[in-house]
């Protein structure tokens, strides 16, 4: 057993651990050791509640952490890297429900001491189980959206902005009565209306912004966690929380910044919604270009500079390693090799700059939209590989679009547009892309690590 003193002296150093592991994270040099720092602070966290004098039996904790240890690592060993937004969105779910438990068995443990709990109390506990409640239903309509089970387009209903009003007056209204009638039936009432928030804010929210839907969910499943340490009066779960919390706020902040969306239209939802016919952008008669792997091998090879921009393509070809030896390869020819990475591009935050660290392409050569965007315009060639939304001009010009207002690599500057792709299937937007129709700009249909073998092949 760990005195009280000596508890909080592992609380402390716990939850210094975890800053510098965020820290860490800021950059992909240190994010490995982030990492490492942050799970030394978990496992000292959980030795340290373990210890605790308030603990008395075992079994059950137990029996938690090794199913818990046994299921995370078989999803861990088995998730594919495009896969990730669904198992975060699965992981802020589960937060939120055991906040919402956690509230759920203090009321009941507490009534079972004390004859009328005190206002401040009852205040956590419907805070708690609200929060956790909207990240819970929130995260699991997130899922099905990145999952493909739940449609990705901005579900709504008319009225819908009213109804939503209504809900949160009679959930706040329900939460004052709860402190004077304490009934269990009343938290009840409170958790269910937070649940059909949950899934109403984020069902009516379009494809393209989920990313910052998933951002928001995981600030809500920091804040969540916070409250609970209030009712179970853990400083620990308190700060963890309010990192994971802030953190996801500063995440969603920067996201929302990337995707030019307000953040009060995400906190209220449904701000991905546009005019239902948006994704019909008139194309006219156009017909777009093929090209083979070889045409694009010889621009590029005869160019001076080539700027690559990969995308969610590129992470289900799993083409990393046959673009670091394009790279290479260019390189060698007195070719400038630049990457441009747009914030939103494949399916997590830094999902390309991670794809193209594990194939050792140098950090030098990665941008991020805004240091690189001018130079598409002195480009003899753009190669973009497996990427769509975060190229489509219709952002720039088109109001009706779901995608307008989000900024995007002007790759239709360059001199020359390769875009691999296997179809003429839109990207994740389900917009249609009038980059393709461009005069500038050919399609080279196929896999793309298939294609940037050929590539290879046609420079060698
Ligand atoms: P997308 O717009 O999703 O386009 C991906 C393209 O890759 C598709 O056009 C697809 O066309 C092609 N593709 C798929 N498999 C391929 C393969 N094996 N070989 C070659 N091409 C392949 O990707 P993006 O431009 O990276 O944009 C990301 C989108 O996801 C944005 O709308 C963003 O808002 C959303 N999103 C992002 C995140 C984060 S945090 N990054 C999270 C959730 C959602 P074909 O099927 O014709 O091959």
């Amino acid at each position: 057993m760990m005195s009280t003193d000596l508890l909080a002296t592992a609380y402390l150093l716990s939850a210094v651990l975890f800053i510098f592991g965020i820290k860490g994270l800021a950059s992909p040099k240190t994010a490995r050791r982030g990492n490492l720092l942050a799970m030394a602070g978990m496992g000292l966290a959980v030795l340290a509640v373990l210890s605790s004098p308030d603990i008395s039996q075992y079994s059950w904790i137990i029996a938690g952490i090794v199913g818990g240890a046994v299921i995370g690592s078989v999803l861990a060993l088995k998730v594919q890297m495009t896969a990730m937004p669904q198992l975060v969105a699965m992981f802020n779910s589960l937060v939120g429900l055991a906040a919402v438990l956690i509230a759920l068995v203090s009321f009941i443990n507490h009534g079972a001491n004390a004859a009328h709990y005190s206002a401040l109390f009852m205040t956590e506990l419907a805070i708690g189980s609200i929060v956790g409640a909207i990240t819970f239903t929130g995260s699991l309509v997130a899922f099905g959206k990145l999952q493909g089970i739940v449609s990705s387009s901005a579900v709504s209903f008319p009225g819908r902005h009213f109804f939503n009003l209504l809900l949160l007056t009679g959930m706040v209204a329900l939460s004052v009565y709860f402190a004077i009638d304490q009934s269990l039936w009343i938290w009840a009432a409170i958790t269910g209306i937070a649940a059909l928030l949950g899934i109403l804010l984020v069902i009516s929210i379009g494809g393209a912004d989920m990313p910052v839907v998933v951002s928001v969910l995981n600030c809500y499943s920091g804040w969540a966690a916070a409250i609970t340490g209030f009712t179970l009066n853990n400083e620990l779960m308190i700060i963890t929380g309010a990192l994971v919390g802030a953190s996801g706020a500063i995440l969603s902040y920067i996201m929302c910044r990337a995707m030019n969306r307000s953040i009060v239209n995400v906190l209220i939802g449904g701000f991905g919604q546009t005019a239902a016919d948006s994704s019909a952008v008139d194309l006219g008669d156009r017909s777009v270009k093929a090209a083979a792997p070889a045409d694009a091998a010889f621009m590029m090879e005869n160019g001076n500079k080539v700027i690559i921009v990969p995308g969610y393509g590129m992470a289900v070809a799993q083409a990393q390693h046959a673009v670091s030896e394009l790279v290479d390869l260019l390189i060698k020819r007195q070719v400038t090799v630049k990457f441009a990475i747009h914030p939103v591009a494949g399916r997590m935050p830094g999902h390309m700059n991670v794809l193209l660290a594990e194939a050792d392409i140098s950090y030098d050569l990665v941008f991020e939209m805004d240091e690189i965007n001018a130079e598409f315009a002195t480009a003899d060639v753009a190669l973009v590989i497996g990427a769509n939304d975060v190229i489509n001009p219709a952002a720039r010009s088109d109001k009706n679009s779901p995608i307008y207002g989000m900024p995007i690599l002007d790759v239709d500057r360059a001199q020359q547009v390769f875009v691999i792709k296997r179809s003429m299937s839109p990207g994740y937007a389900g917009v249609d892309n009038s980059l393709f129709y461009q005069d500038n700009c050919s399609l080279v249909f196929g896999d793309a690590k298939q294609v940037c073998e050929a590539i290879l092949q046609a420079i060698d």
